[in-house]
């Protein structure tokens, strides 16, 4: 165990939640298997049910066996959750908070760590209670972790920032984006800048297309109500599609300030490509017919509304109104229920004659970088076929196992007050700018909702923005 006498208190609001027992237990669970825990990394999980530190501590077990990265041990599980104490109060009140200050009151000049893995509307009612309640004032430091959605809109968001603010400063808030905690989009930026050859091919003469997307098989599953509320636009587009395609894009950076003003920049010039209906696709799924599973329609789904038009796939046509990259067509696409679990990047270049090359970029659940070659088939004759190059990162087991998952790396970066796997503000509010704009076109042109069955590619158009010409 690492040793020294700091005392860093992670108190974890929502610790009843899908979040905390799939994500966050095991995750921290990994962190201390690995000894990357201080001794005096103290868990005070708050929930308001009536557990035990005991029966809380039973809760926990199986989802440990099931979701930790490095091994279920029982002996270091034992050692784990000597960590943790259960704390049961209501959060939206002010005096439930005295049992939190007595637990922090010995530990003055601690780090002090609150995660909100609560529903949006929360956040302020804690932020506030924290402070009023003088818990934070007991802190050598305070840092504010906040899961998404950051706001439902710039309005909102804006609004929600203006909060916070009251209670933390801006270096004081993480705001979550887990993407940005993935193996593959730290590895984007290793891609663009540490392979010169590819500096001159970024650029709108030598490309064609980029679609960025990320598909899912699951539904809504359990989240129906949050879904209703959301649709794929704001649940994915606004947060993770953006943050991928501006790493992807965006200018070499010195330090992480200039990398923030450089992706803010990408999101900053995207527009839709022709101004027109046509720019954007949204579908819902419907049951797969054929299916012994997904039955079930969208409209059907628990706390979904029987007449719901939320799109659970959604396919943009956009662009970046940069010079460098003016004409490329950008594609932002993500859906529910479609026939296959993937996040990657494709970047389909310009060519004659041959077969385009294409480069793929996996992100998840498969990671690795590939690159469409054409070469002459092996025989006496002048043919040319077109071949893979590949370089699959996940297929190799010690790059598994070595792998960090997002909320581990994401984790032991707040820790260490390393901000730079965090959205900050300026990119939160640029995003919901371009997504508001986007969301008020839709509604003023009445664009179409179109059905697709589960286990498709979302809706039959969807082709189309692939591999239409641009225009
Ligand atoms: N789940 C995911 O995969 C995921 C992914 C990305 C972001 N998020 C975000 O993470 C946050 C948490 O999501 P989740 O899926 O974990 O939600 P969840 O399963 O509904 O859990 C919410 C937690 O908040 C507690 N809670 C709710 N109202 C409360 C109240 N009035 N007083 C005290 N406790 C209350 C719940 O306690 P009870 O158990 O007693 O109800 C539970 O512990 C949300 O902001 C969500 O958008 C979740």
């Amino acid at each position: 165990m690492m040793s020294g006498s700091k005392t860093t208190f992670f108190t974890l609001f929502g610790a009843t939640g899908d979040l905390t027992y799939r994500k966050l237990i095991p995750a921290l669970y990994n962190l201390h298997s690995l000894d990357l825990l201080e001794d005096g990394f103290k868990i005070l999980a708050i929930g308001r049910r009536n557990y035990s530190t005991q029966d809380y501590h039973e809760l926990l077990r199986p989802w440990c066996e099931k979701f930790v990265r490095t091994g279920f041990n029982e002996r270091v599980f034992d050692a784990f959750l000597s960590r943790i104490e259960y704390v049961q109060m209501r959060f939206d009140d002010v005096n439930d908070y005295q049992g939190l200050k007595e637990r922090f009151a010995p530990c003055s000049q601690s780090q002090h760590l609150y995660y909100l893995a609560v529903a949006s509307s929360y956040f302020d009612v804690i932020a506030s209670n924290l402070v009023e309640s003088g818990c934070t004032a007991l802190s050598r430091t305070k840092q504010c972790l906040i899961e998404k959605p950051f706001g439902t809109s710039l309005e909102s968001a804006q609004a929600l920032n203006d909060t916070l603010l009251k209670f933390f400063k801006e270096d004081e808030i993480y705001r979550i984006d887990h993407y940005l905690g993935k193996e593959m989009i730290q590895n984007l930026l290793s891609i663009r800048f540490e392979n010169p050859i590819l500096t001159p091919l970024w650029h709108h003469s030598m490309i064609d297309s980029i679609v960025v997307r990320a598909l899912e098989e699951v539904g809504v599953e359990s989240r129906g109500q949050y879904y209703e509320d959301f649709g794929a636009i704001k649940d994915m587009v606004q947060n993770h599609l953006f943050q991928i395609l501006s790493l992807l894009l965006m200018k070499p950076s010195n330090n992480l300030d200039e990398r923030i003003i450089n992706q803010k920049e990408i999101i900053d010039h995207l527009s839709l490509y022709n101004q027109s209906t046509q720019d954007i696709i949204l579908g819902q799924y419907t049951s797969c017919e054929q299916c012994s599973d997904f039955t079930k329609s969208y409209r059907e789904e628990e706390h979904v509304d029987p007449q719901s038009n939320t799109e659970t796939f959604v396919s943009i046509k956009a662009r970046v109104n940069l010079p460098d990259y003016n004409d490329i067509k950008v594609i932002l696409q993500t859906g529910k229920r479609t026939h296959m679990r993937s996040t990657e990047v494709l970047i389909n270049f310009k060519g004659k004659g041959s077969t385009p090359n294409q480069m793929i970029i996996k992100i998840s659940p498969d990671e690795g970088v590939y690159l469409r070659m054409n070469i002459k088939k092996p025989g006496p004759n002048y043919d040319v076929e077109t071949v893979m190059m590949e370089y699959c990162q996940s297929c190799v087991y010690e790059n598994r196992l070595n792998t960090p998952e997002a909320y581990e790396r994401l984790l032991k970066a707040a820790i260490q007050f390393d901000r730079s796997l965090f959205t900050p503000w300026e990119m939160v509010a640029s995003s919901w700018k371009i997504v508001d704009e986007w969301l008020a076109f839709i509604k003023l042109n009445n664009v179409p909702l179109q059905f697709y069955p589960a286990k498709t590619y979302g809706p039959t158009t969807t082709m189309e923005h692939i591999h239409e010409p641009n225009q």
